[in-house]
């Protein structure tokens, strides 16, 4: 159960490195000027090696290993249930980068740096302190 757990955690680690670090490319992409064709180009291709090679796999492995955890060894309680809620409300931010990339990647985004500043830290911020919390303190 350790090394599920380990992996589990491992994952998360991964999968919110992204989730803080993609916004904050899209905060420069949106400074690029648009005739500076080489920086475009140059943040297309970090930001979708980030998405599909890094934070995908680390989303995708993080719901498989905690699936495993709760489900294969039962653990369990209403703290589970709630932390199953924001990990869905994290899932869908998920998509969202990812409708993001796909705007950038076609030069058709419509957002300034200054939105990407604030959903660099909102929503997964106060997720990732709600979800630790319920996790480790089961508060009920
Ligand atoms: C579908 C998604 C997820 C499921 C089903 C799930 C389920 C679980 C379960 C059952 C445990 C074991 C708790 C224990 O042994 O006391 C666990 C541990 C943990 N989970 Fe998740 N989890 C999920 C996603 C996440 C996410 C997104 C985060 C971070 C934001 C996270 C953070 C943690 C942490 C830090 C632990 C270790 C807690 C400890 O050692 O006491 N999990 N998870």
């Amino acid at each position: 159960m350790l090394t599920v757990k380990s992996l589990h955690i491992i994952f998360m680690v991964t999968w919110y490195a992204g989730l803080f670090y993609l916004p904050r490319l899209f905060v420069y992409h949106a400074m690029c000027a648009p005739d500076d064709r080489v920086g475009i180009e140059r943040f297309k291709t970090m930001e979708r090696k980030l998405y599909y090679g890094i934070m995908t796999p680390g989303m995708v492995l993080t719901v498989v290993f905690g699936l495993w955890l709760w489900l294969g060894y039962g653990i369990t309680g209403g703290w589970m249930h709630a932390k199953f809620a924001l990990v869905l409300v994290l899932l869908a931010y998920h998509v969202y980068l990812g409708k993001l990339l796909a705007a950038f990647r076609d030069d058709r985004n419509a957002h300034g740096h200054v939105f990407y500043r604030w959903i660099n830290e909102i929503p997964a911020l106060p997720i990732l302190v709600a979800v630790v919390f319920l996790v480790v303190m089961k508060p009920f």
